[in-house]
This record gives structure tokens, C-alpha cells and sequence, in this order.
């Protein structure tokens, strides 16, 4: 199957500094597709390059099969942009904010109640936009950028500045719009967002691409040791030192952490001590990744 995009080497400067520094890389139809990085990464630049809204120095994009520089009007009616900031009509509610974009592509004006219900704000259709929660104004803006039914959407940072609540319950929206086949590249700072939604993710730093691939993949691909966690009263850091596997202990507050490259044998012992109470196992994440990429801590 065709690539929905492919980005060849863009390279995007403002006066010396390069925002996107040489950035490769495609994006399959139907794929959830996550750029990650810090602020200042070049997210954005790389994203408003792919949508056509930013000229690239060099390099090329294709999207859909077409070139997305000039602005492109065969693409438009594809794709589906949702902005870093997003603004909308003033003192118009939900709904009359939907209707406004659905006349302009002149669909059905059932398609605002589609809309409402896709992304879960039936009952907030009357309130006026000003008035929505955070939460809710992204979700009629993911909305808005979906009435036209694209193959393709694009969301830069959608969960930005939301509370966790908040940030999950719009997860399972961008998931339901990615079940319905469409393509999704979505940027974020959040490591624990591109590691639940995207199928495949690009860590991105100072305008480069890092390391590219399934999070799961880029996690493994580092060999980290995992952290077992049980409370001290269950098992001192001594005892702990004697189980079979434990590469090294340490006492952490009231808990007793051991790590291990080989956890099985280790966690048998525990088993066998009937010391699991409390127990805890963390793996490595996508934010150890970024640290063994860069030597330094992920700072959003
Ligand atoms: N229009 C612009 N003029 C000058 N510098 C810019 C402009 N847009 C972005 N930059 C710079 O380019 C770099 C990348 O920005 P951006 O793509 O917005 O990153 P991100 O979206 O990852 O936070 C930053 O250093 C930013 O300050
Ligand atoms: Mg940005």
C-alpha cells in the first residue's frame, strides 16, 4: 500500500537557526502517527510543512500522492488541520460553530450531530464556545477539523494544558477517529500519550528525528533493566540482596527496589517468601528512551 506521507530531508531555518534540521520520514494510510518531542523541538514547523502552510528551505513532502507546496486545492478537501492554537466564532455555541464550517463544505447540516457525537459533546451542543472547558473547546475543534470527512487529520499538541482526566477521555476520541480508518499524525510533548495512541512514534530534539518506531519497539530496543518494588516491612534491602537475579537494591522510603535485567527468577523468590505485598514492577519507557538519545532528562 502507498505511503499516505512521505517527508524527505526538510529542513525549515528561521535567520541561523534550523527549526527542522533534515527530517525524514512516512507515515502509512490508516497509521496513528505521533511526533514527540520537547517544546521548541520542531513539531509544529514539520507539521505545517506537511499541511502546506509552511514553505519548506528543501527537502520534499507528499501527502496523498500530491505536493502540499503551493497550497494545494485538490489536497484540501483530504485533510483534516486542527492548530496549535485554535479560535473560534464568537458567541456562537457548539453547534452554530459546526453549522458554520458544515455550510462551508457544503454537507448535510445532519453531519453537525455526527460531529456532536463523535467527539462526546451532545449534550454541550447549546453552550457557547467561550464557555466550554478546556477539554470541551478541543473537542469541538478536533470536531471542526473533521467535517469534511478527511483521510488524513492532523492534530498539533490536541491534549496541551488539559488535566489528565481530561487528556484520557479525548484519547478515546482520537483513537475512534483513527478505528475509522482515517490517518492520524498528532504531535505531543506527552511520552505516556504517544506511548498509549501511536502506532509507530518519531522522537524529535532541536529540529531532528532521533529514533523512529512502534514505542513498544523503541522501549525494548534499550535493554532496561526492570525495577521491582516491595515494601520494606515485607522485605529488607539485605534480604533482598540474596535473591536469586537481583543485579542491585536500594532502599527507597518505606519500599525496597531491586533491579534486574533477568526479573523471572526474582520475582519466583518473592513468590516463594510470600512477598508480594505491594509489589510493583516498572519497565523502561519512552522517557528513558529520549534520556539514553540525548543524556538528558525529558523536559516538556
Ligand atoms: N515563525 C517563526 N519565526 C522564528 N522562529 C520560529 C518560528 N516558528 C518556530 N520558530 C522556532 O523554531 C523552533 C521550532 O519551533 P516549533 O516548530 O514551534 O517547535 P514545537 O512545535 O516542537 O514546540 C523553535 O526554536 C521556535 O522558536
Ligand atoms: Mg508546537
Amino acid at each position: 500500500m502507498a505511503d499516505t506521507i512521505v517527508v524527505t530531508d526538510l529542513v525549515k531555518s528561521y535567520e541561523s537557526k534550523n527549526a527542522v534540521d533534515g527530517v525524514t520520514f512516512s507515515v502509512a494510510d490508516g497509521e496513528f502517527f505521533g511526533i514527540l518531542g520537547p517544546n521548541g523541538a520542531g513539531k509544529t514547523t514539520t507539521l505545517e510543512m506537511i499541511e502546506g502552510l509552511r514553505e519548506p528551505d528543501s527537502g520534499s513532502v507528499s501527502l496523498l500522492g500530491m505536493s502540499p507546496w503551493p497550497r494545494n486545492s485538490k489536497l484540501l478537501p483530504r485533510i483534516g488541520v486542527q492548530l496549535q492554537a485554535s479560535a473560534f466564532f464568537e458567541q456562537l455555541t457548539a453547534r452554530e460553530q459546526l453549522h458554520t464550517f458544515v455550510d462551508l463544505y457544503g454537507q448535510s447540516m445532519a453531519r453537525v450531530d455526527e460531529l456532536l457525537e463523535m467527539v462526546g459533546l451532545q449534550d454541550k451542543a447549546g453552550t457557547r464556545a467561550e464557555k466550554l472547558s478546556g477539554g470541551q473547546a478541543q473537542r469541538l475543534s478536533i470536531a471542526c477539523s473533521l467535517v469534511n470527512d478527511p483521510e488524513v487529520v492532523f492534530l498539533d499538541e490536541p491534549t496541551a494544558a488539559l488535566d489528565p482526566q481530561a487528556r484520557r477521555n479525548l484519547w478515546d476520541v482520537l483513537r475512534d477517529i483513527n478505528d475509522r480508518g482515517k490517518t492520524v499524525v498528532l504531535t505531543t510533548h506527552y511520552m505516556d500519550e504517544a506511548e498509549s495512541l501511536c502506532d509507530r512514534v518519531a522522537i524529535m530534539d532541536n529540529g531532528k528525528i532521533l529514533q523512529l518506531g512502534p514505542p513498544a519497539v523503541l522501549v525494548r530496543g534499550l535493554d532496561a533493566p526492570v525495577r521491582i518494588s516491595v515494601e520494606q516491612a515485607v522485605l529488607d534491602a539485605d534480604s533482598a540482596r540474596g535473591l536469586p537475579g537481583a543485579d542491585q537494591v536500594e532502599q527507597d522510603g518505606s519500599s525496597t527496589i531491586i533491579t534486574t535485567r533477568t526479573p523471572s527468577p526474582v520475582l519466583s523468590a518473592l513468590a516463594e517468601r510470600d512477598a508480594l505485598d505491594g509489589l510493583q514492577v516498572r519497565g523502561a519507557t519512552l522517557e528513558d528512551v529520549f534520556l539514553d538519545l540525548t543524556g538528558r532528562e525529558y523536559r516538556a
